[in-house]
Protein backbone atom coordinates (compact mmCIF):
# COMPACT_ATOMS: atom_id res chain seq x y z
CA UNK A 1 0.00 0.00 0.00
CA UNK A 2 1.86 2.85 -0.58
CA UNK A 3 -1.16 5.81 -0.24
CA UNK A 4 -1.01 6.99 3.27
CA UNK A 5 -2.99 5.26 6.18
CA UNK A 6 -5.78 7.34 6.39
CA UNK A 7 -6.76 7.63 10.78
CA UNK A 8 -10.02 8.37 12.76
CA UNK A 9 -9.31 9.07 16.46
CA UNK A 10 -12.38 7.67 18.77
CA UNK A 11 -12.37 9.62 22.10
CA UNK A 12 -10.81 13.00 22.27
CA UNK A 13 -9.88 13.15 25.79
CA UNK A 14 -6.30 13.09 27.64
CA UNK A 15 -4.68 10.27 25.56
CA UNK A 16 -6.06 11.46 22.12
CA UNK A 17 -3.54 13.69 22.00
CA UNK A 18 -0.75 11.78 22.09
CA UNK A 19 -2.04 9.67 18.30
CA UNK A 20 -2.59 12.89 17.13
CA UNK A 21 0.66 14.00 17.70
CA UNK A 22 2.18 10.44 17.03
CA UNK A 23 0.14 10.60 13.50
CA UNK A 24 1.81 13.56 12.50
CA UNK A 25 5.37 12.66 13.15
CA UNK A 26 4.36 10.16 11.31
CA UNK A 27 3.10 12.43 8.48
CA UNK A 28 5.19 10.23 5.40
CA UNK A 29 3.12 7.44 5.55
CA UNK A 30 0.14 8.17 7.50
CA UNK A 31 -2.64 11.29 7.46
CA UNK A 32 -5.22 11.88 10.19
CA UNK A 33 -8.88 12.64 8.72
CA UNK A 34 -10.84 13.46 11.55
CA UNK A 35 -11.86 12.59 15.16
CA UNK A 36 -14.93 11.68 17.14
CA UNK A 37 -16.36 11.76 20.44
CA UNK A 38 -20.07 11.25 22.20
CA UNK A 39 -19.62 14.50 23.69
CA UNK A 40 -19.45 16.82 21.02
CA UNK A 41 -17.77 19.47 23.11
CA UNK A 42 -14.30 17.63 23.58
CA UNK A 43 -14.44 16.85 20.09
CA UNK A 44 -14.50 20.50 19.31
CA UNK A 45 -11.51 21.55 21.76
CA UNK A 46 -9.49 19.05 20.62
CA UNK A 47 -10.10 20.32 16.80
CA UNK A 48 -9.64 23.69 17.93
CA UNK A 49 -6.37 22.53 19.68
CA UNK A 50 -5.07 21.20 16.93
CA UNK A 51 -5.54 23.72 13.62
CA UNK A 52 -9.32 22.59 13.07
CA UNK A 53 -9.72 19.12 12.38
CA UNK A 54 -12.87 17.47 10.75
CA UNK A 55 -15.45 15.98 13.16
CA UNK A 56 -17.31 13.13 12.60
CA UNK A 57 -20.71 13.26 14.14
CA UNK A 58 -20.68 9.72 15.18
CA UNK A 59 -18.53 6.50 15.43
CA UNK A 60 -20.52 5.44 12.58
CA UNK A 61 -20.26 7.69 10.25
CA UNK A 62 -16.35 7.67 10.65
CA UNK A 63 -16.59 3.99 10.01
CA UNK A 64 -18.56 4.46 6.80
CA UNK A 65 -15.98 6.67 5.70
CA UNK A 66 -13.57 5.41 2.66
CA UNK A 67 -11.25 7.59 3.63
CA UNK A 68 -10.60 6.29 6.88
CA UNK A 69 -8.10 3.01 6.42
CA UNK A 70 -7.30 2.57 10.79
CA UNK A 71 -8.87 3.87 13.92
CA UNK A 72 -7.10 5.18 16.89
CA UNK A 73 -9.58 3.67 19.88
CA UNK A 74 -8.93 6.20 23.02
CA UNK A 75 -12.68 5.66 25.25
CA UNK A 76 -12.76 4.30 28.29
CA UNK A 77 -11.48 0.72 28.65
CA UNK A 78 -14.68 -0.72 29.21
CA UNK A 79 -16.00 0.91 25.67
CA UNK A 80 -13.34 -0.85 23.95
CA UNK A 81 -14.69 -4.01 22.88
CA UNK A 82 -18.21 -2.59 21.97
CA UNK A 83 -16.05 -0.17 19.22
CA UNK A 84 -13.60 -2.46 18.29
CA UNK A 85 -16.42 -5.07 17.02
CA UNK A 86 -18.01 -2.38 14.79
CA UNK A 87 -14.14 -0.88 14.03
CA UNK A 88 -13.65 -4.85 12.77
CA UNK A 89 -17.24 -5.12 10.89
CA UNK A 90 -16.19 -2.36 8.86
CA UNK A 91 -13.02 -3.55 8.47
CA UNK A 92 -10.84 -1.28 9.57
CA UNK A 93 -7.88 -1.87 11.16
CA UNK A 94 -7.93 -1.06 14.71
CA UNK A 95 -4.95 0.61 17.21
CA UNK A 96 -6.82 0.37 20.56
CA UNK A 97 -5.36 2.25 24.21
CA UNK A 98 -4.68 -0.56 26.95
CA UNK A 99 -6.61 -2.17 28.18
CA UNK A 100 -7.27 -4.51 25.28
CA UNK A 101 -10.69 -5.45 27.15
CA UNK A 102 -12.00 -6.09 30.96
CA UNK A 103 -13.59 -9.21 30.88
CA UNK A 104 -12.38 -12.73 29.97
CA UNK A 105 -15.64 -12.39 27.08
CA UNK A 106 -15.01 -8.98 25.71
CA UNK A 107 -10.76 -10.67 25.23
CA UNK A 108 -12.32 -13.85 23.37
CA UNK A 109 -14.55 -11.88 21.27
CA UNK A 110 -12.23 -9.88 20.64
CA UNK A 111 -9.97 -12.63 18.90
CA UNK A 112 -12.63 -13.87 17.30
CA UNK A 113 -13.24 -11.04 14.91
CA UNK A 114 -10.14 -9.61 14.46
CA UNK A 115 -9.53 -13.20 13.03
CA UNK A 116 -12.70 -13.64 11.20
CA UNK A 117 -12.40 -10.02 9.51
CA UNK A 118 -9.07 -10.49 8.97
CA UNK A 119 -7.94 -6.78 9.98
CA UNK A 120 -4.99 -5.99 11.99
CA UNK A 121 -5.26 -4.96 15.51
CA UNK A 122 -2.49 -3.62 17.92
CA UNK A 123 -2.33 -3.02 21.70
CA UNK A 124 -0.99 0.52 22.68
CA UNK A 125 2.08 -1.16 24.82
CA UNK A 126 3.98 1.98 24.53
CA UNK A 127 6.64 0.93 27.28
CA UNK A 128 8.09 -2.07 24.91
CA UNK A 129 9.61 0.43 22.01
CA UNK A 130 11.75 1.73 25.10
CA UNK A 131 15.60 1.09 24.23
CA UNK A 132 16.49 0.24 27.79
CA UNK A 133 13.81 -2.07 28.05
CA UNK A 134 15.18 -3.83 24.87
CA UNK A 135 18.04 -3.65 26.41
CA UNK A 136 17.08 -5.48 29.35
CA UNK A 137 15.45 -8.54 27.12
CA UNK A 138 18.46 -9.00 25.40
CA UNK A 139 20.45 -9.54 28.61
CA UNK A 140 18.23 -12.11 29.76
CA UNK A 141 17.36 -13.64 26.30
CA UNK A 142 21.36 -13.84 25.85
CA UNK A 143 21.93 -15.55 28.96
CA UNK A 144 23.64 -12.53 30.50
CA UNK A 145 21.48 -12.39 33.93
CA UNK A 146 21.61 -16.79 33.83
CA UNK A 147 19.13 -18.67 34.81
CA UNK A 148 16.25 -16.27 35.86
CA UNK A 149 15.07 -16.82 39.74
CA UNK A 150 12.95 -13.73 40.55
CA UNK A 151 11.25 -10.66 38.84
CA UNK A 152 8.84 -8.62 40.26
CA UNK A 153 7.23 -5.01 39.62
CA UNK A 154 7.30 -2.41 42.36
CA UNK A 155 4.51 0.14 40.82
CA UNK A 156 4.01 2.60 43.99
CA UNK A 157 2.41 5.61 42.44
CA UNK A 158 0.07 8.21 44.00
CA UNK A 159 -3.50 9.73 41.95
CA UNK A 160 -5.64 11.90 43.70
CA UNK A 161 -9.18 11.51 44.78
CA UNK A 162 -9.84 14.58 42.23
CA UNK A 163 -7.79 12.46 39.55
CA UNK A 164 -10.83 9.67 40.18
CA UNK A 165 -13.08 12.33 40.30
CA UNK A 166 -12.74 13.75 37.18
CA UNK A 167 -14.19 11.17 34.94
CA UNK A 168 -17.42 9.49 35.85
CA UNK A 169 -15.61 6.50 34.37
CA UNK A 170 -12.54 6.52 36.71
CA UNK A 171 -12.33 4.13 39.67
CA UNK A 172 -15.65 1.83 38.02
CA UNK A 173 -15.84 -1.84 37.90
CA UNK A 174 -18.43 -1.28 34.75
CA UNK A 175 -15.96 0.81 32.84
CA UNK A 176 -12.27 0.98 33.81
CA UNK A 177 -12.49 -2.41 34.86
CA UNK A 178 -10.02 -2.48 37.81
CA UNK A 179 -8.19 -0.07 39.67
CA UNK A 180 -4.42 0.60 40.61
CA UNK A 181 -3.49 -2.54 38.21
CA UNK A 182 -5.88 -2.52 35.64
CA UNK A 183 -5.61 0.95 34.96
CA UNK A 184 -1.54 2.16 36.10
CA UNK A 185 -0.10 -1.45 36.79
CA UNK A 186 -1.33 -2.88 33.75
CA UNK A 187 2.31 -1.65 31.99
CA UNK A 188 3.98 -2.95 33.96
CA UNK A 189 2.79 -6.87 34.22
CA UNK A 190 3.29 -6.04 30.55
CA UNK A 191 6.87 -5.53 30.69
CA UNK A 192 7.36 -7.55 33.56
CA UNK A 193 6.23 -10.89 31.10
CA UNK A 194 7.96 -9.26 28.29
CA UNK A 195 10.89 -9.60 30.29
CA UNK A 196 10.65 -12.70 32.47
CA UNK A 197 8.23 -14.99 30.43
CA UNK A 198 4.67 -15.95 30.73
CA UNK A 199 2.76 -16.04 34.41
CA UNK A 200 1.44 -19.25 34.93
CA UNK A 201 -0.15 -18.74 38.56
CA UNK A 202 -1.26 -15.85 40.77
CA UNK A 203 -2.00 -15.67 44.44
CA UNK A 204 -3.46 -12.04 45.72
CA UNK A 205 -4.43 -9.73 48.64
CA UNK A 206 -7.02 -6.56 46.91
CA UNK A 207 -7.65 -3.64 49.04
CA UNK A 208 -9.34 0.11 48.56
CA UNK A 209 -7.43 1.52 51.76
CA UNK A 210 -7.50 5.03 50.73
CA UNK A 211 -9.95 6.10 47.98
CA UNK A 212 -13.34 6.57 47.54
CA UNK A 213 -14.07 4.17 44.72
CA UNK A 214 -15.48 0.77 43.55
CA UNK A 215 -12.45 -0.98 42.62
CA UNK A 216 -9.02 -1.55 44.01
CA UNK A 217 -6.41 1.20 44.76
CA UNK A 218 -3.59 -0.93 46.50
CA UNK A 219 -3.00 -4.77 45.84
CA UNK A 220 -0.01 -7.14 46.23
CA UNK A 221 0.22 -10.44 44.40
CA UNK A 222 2.93 -13.71 44.58
CA UNK A 223 3.61 -14.82 41.06
CA UNK A 224 4.87 -18.12 39.47
CA UNK A 225 6.19 -17.86 35.96
CA UNK A 226 6.27 -20.93 33.57
CA UNK A 227 10.04 -20.93 33.37
CA UNK A 228 9.80 -21.74 37.55
CA UNK A 229 10.98 -17.86 38.50
CA UNK A 230 8.81 -16.63 40.89
CA UNK A 231 7.95 -12.82 41.77
CA UNK A 232 5.80 -9.66 43.06
CA UNK A 233 3.53 -7.70 41.63
CA UNK A 234 2.52 -4.68 43.76
CA UNK A 235 0.38 -1.86 42.68
CA UNK A 236 -1.06 1.17 44.36
CA UNK A 237 -2.30 4.54 43.62
CA UNK A 238 -2.42 5.99 47.18
CA UNK A 239 1.24 6.38 48.85
CA UNK A 240 2.09 9.58 48.54
CA UNK A 241 4.33 11.47 46.55
CA UNK A 242 4.48 8.36 44.04
CA UNK A 243 7.38 6.77 42.54
CA UNK A 244 8.99 5.48 39.65
CA UNK A 245 7.62 1.92 39.04
CA UNK A 246 10.63 -0.45 39.33
CA UNK A 247 10.96 -3.80 37.54
CA UNK A 248 13.56 -5.98 39.03
CA UNK A 249 14.83 -9.24 37.39
CA UNK A 250 17.53 -11.53 39.16
CA UNK A 251 19.16 -14.13 37.55
CA UNK A 252 22.48 -16.68 39.48
CA UNK A 253 25.02 -14.20 37.22
CA UNK A 254 23.15 -10.94 37.11
CA UNK A 255 20.96 -8.73 38.24
CA UNK A 256 18.97 -5.81 36.30
CA UNK A 257 16.70 -2.79 38.13
CA UNK A 258 14.72 -0.51 35.59
CA UNK A 259 13.07 2.55 36.98
CA UNK A 260 9.96 3.56 34.61
CA UNK A 261 11.47 3.11 31.16
CA UNK A 262 15.59 3.51 32.42
CA UNK A 263 17.92 0.75 33.23
CA UNK A 264 19.24 1.96 36.69
CA UNK A 265 21.22 -0.82 37.72
CA UNK A 266 23.18 -3.51 35.64
CA UNK A 267 25.21 -6.20 37.68
CA UNK A 268 26.94 -9.23 36.08
CA UNK A 269 29.20 -11.94 37.31
CA UNK A 270 32.44 -11.08 36.06
CA UNK A 271 31.82 -7.55 34.72
CA UNK A 272 33.48 -4.05 36.20
CA UNK A 273 31.60 -1.36 37.81
CA UNK A 274 32.64 0.69 33.94
CA UNK A 275 30.53 -1.59 32.19
CA UNK A 276 27.22 -1.01 34.37
CA UNK A 277 24.38 1.35 33.14
CA UNK A 278 23.47 3.95 35.86
CA UNK A 279 20.92 6.73 34.66
CA UNK A 280 18.85 8.65 36.91
CA UNK A 281 14.99 7.36 36.99
CA UNK A 282 12.77 10.01 36.02
CA UNK A 283 9.68 10.17 37.91
CA UNK A 284 7.22 9.59 34.90
CA UNK A 285 3.38 9.20 35.47
CA UNK A 286 4.01 7.99 39.48
CA UNK A 287 2.17 11.32 40.24
CA UNK A 288 0.05 12.87 37.04
CA UNK A 289 -1.16 10.88 34.36
CA UNK A 290 0.02 13.64 31.66
CA UNK A 291 3.69 12.57 32.41
CA UNK A 292 4.09 10.37 30.19
CA UNK A 293 6.66 10.35 26.77
CA UNK A 294 4.46 10.64 23.73
CA UNK A 295 7.56 9.22 21.51
CA UNK A 296 6.86 5.40 22.45
CA UNK A 297 3.43 5.88 20.67
CA UNK A 298 5.22 7.38 17.99
CA UNK A 299 7.03 4.32 17.57
CA UNK A 300 4.27 1.98 18.31
CA UNK A 301 1.88 3.74 15.67
CA UNK A 302 4.68 3.49 13.19
CA UNK A 303 5.41 -0.51 13.83
CA UNK A 304 1.45 -0.30 13.46
CA UNK A 305 1.61 1.15 9.93
CA UNK A 306 4.36 -1.14 8.69
CA UNK A 307 2.12 -4.07 9.70
CA UNK A 308 -0.67 -2.63 7.77
CA UNK A 309 1.02 -2.22 4.61
CA UNK A 310 3.10 -5.09 5.01
CA UNK A 311 0.80 -7.66 6.04
CA UNK A 312 2.88 -8.32 8.92
CA UNK A 313 1.56 -9.25 12.90
CA UNK A 314 1.94 -6.03 14.88
CA UNK A 315 4.59 -5.74 17.97
CA UNK A 316 1.38 -6.25 20.20
CA UNK A 317 -1.34 -8.08 17.94
CA UNK A 318 -3.95 -9.51 20.20
CA UNK A 319 -2.60 -12.52 21.87
CA UNK A 320 0.23 -10.32 23.01
CA UNK A 321 -1.79 -7.32 24.18
CA UNK A 322 -4.35 -10.02 26.15
CA UNK A 323 -1.34 -11.62 28.24
CA UNK A 324 -1.35 -8.79 30.56
CA UNK A 325 -5.38 -8.66 30.95
CA UNK A 326 -5.34 -12.27 31.74
CA UNK A 327 -2.97 -12.08 34.25
CA UNK A 328 -4.90 -8.67 36.19
CA UNK A 329 -8.09 -10.81 36.24
CA UNK A 330 -6.98 -13.88 37.79
CA UNK A 331 -4.76 -11.16 39.98
CA UNK A 332 -8.49 -10.23 40.78
CA UNK A 333 -9.98 -13.66 40.68
CA UNK A 334 -7.53 -14.89 43.24
CA UNK A 335 -7.98 -12.10 45.78
CA UNK A 336 -11.90 -12.54 45.45
CA UNK A 337 -11.81 -16.37 45.97
CA UNK A 338 -8.69 -16.07 48.22
CA UNK A 339 -7.08 -19.29 46.56
CA UNK A 340 -4.05 -20.07 44.20
CA UNK A 341 -5.45 -19.12 40.39
CA UNK A 342 -3.74 -20.32 37.19
CA UNK A 343 -3.53 -17.91 34.02
CA UNK A 344 -5.19 -20.88 32.17
CA UNK A 345 -8.19 -20.70 33.77
CA UNK A 346 -8.88 -17.27 31.67
CA UNK A 347 -7.25 -18.57 28.46
CA UNK A 348 -6.61 -21.76 28.33
CA UNK A 349 -3.63 -23.30 25.91
CA UNK A 350 -4.81 -24.88 23.13
CA UNK A 351 -3.67 -29.26 23.84
CA UNK A 352 -2.94 -28.53 27.37
CA UNK A 353 -5.35 -29.13 30.57
CA UNK A 354 -4.83 -28.03 33.56
CA UNK A 355 -6.80 -29.56 37.15
N1 LIG B 1 -1.13 4.17 27.06
C1 LIG B 1 -1.18 4.93 28.14
O1 LIG B 1 -0.16 5.19 28.79
C2 LIG B 1 -2.51 5.51 28.55
C3 LIG B 1 -2.56 6.65 29.38
C4 LIG B 1 -3.82 7.16 29.70
C5 LIG B 1 -4.99 6.54 29.27
N2 LIG B 1 -4.90 5.41 28.51
C6 LIG B 1 -6.13 4.70 28.09
O2 LIG B 1 -6.83 5.52 27.13
C7 LIG B 1 -8.25 5.35 27.31
C8 LIG B 1 -8.88 6.75 27.47
O3 LIG B 1 -8.31 7.38 28.62
P1 LIG B 1 -8.31 8.98 28.77
O4 LIG B 1 -7.50 9.26 29.99
O5 LIG B 1 -7.96 9.62 27.49
O6 LIG B 1 -9.86 9.22 29.11
P2 LIG B 1 -10.67 10.59 29.04
O7 LIG B 1 -11.81 10.46 29.98
O8 LIG B 1 -9.74 11.75 29.18
O9 LIG B 1 -11.24 10.63 27.53
C9 LIG B 1 -12.15 9.69 27.03
C10 LIG B 1 -12.96 10.36 25.91
O10 LIG B 1 -13.76 9.37 25.26
C11 LIG B 1 -15.06 9.92 25.03
N3 LIG B 1 -16.00 8.81 24.86
C12 LIG B 1 -16.56 8.04 25.83
N4 LIG B 1 -17.32 7.07 25.26
C13 LIG B 1 -17.23 7.24 23.93
C14 LIG B 1 -17.79 6.54 22.82
N5 LIG B 1 -18.56 5.46 23.00
N6 LIG B 1 -17.52 6.99 21.57
C15 LIG B 1 -16.73 8.08 21.37
N7 LIG B 1 -16.18 8.79 22.40
C16 LIG B 1 -16.41 8.36 23.65
C17 LIG B 1 -15.32 10.79 26.24
O11 LIG B 1 -16.35 11.75 26.00
C18 LIG B 1 -13.93 11.44 26.44
O12 LIG B 1 -13.80 12.64 25.68
C19 LIG B 1 -8.44 4.43 28.50
O13 LIG B 1 -8.70 3.12 28.05
C20 LIG B 1 -7.10 4.47 29.23
O14 LIG B 1 -6.80 3.26 29.91
C21 LIG B 1 -3.69 4.90 28.13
Amino acid sequence: MARKLGFGIIGCGMISEFHINAIGELSDKARLVGITDTVRDNAERLSSRHSGLYIFDSVEDMLASRDIHAVCICVPSGYHADIIYKAAAAKKHIMVEKPLAITKEQLDEIQRVVGENRITLAVVSQLRFAKDINRAKYAIQSGELGKILCADMYMKYYRSQEYYDSGAWRGTKRLDGGGALMNQGIHGVDILQYLAGEIKSVFAFSKTLARKIEVEDTLCASVEFESGAIGVIQATTSVYPGYPRRIEINGDRGSIIIEETALTRMDIDGHSSEDLTFRPAFSSGSSAAMNISGDYHTLQISDFIDAVREKKKPAVDVIEGRKAVDVILAIYKSAREERRVFIEELNPKPNKHYC
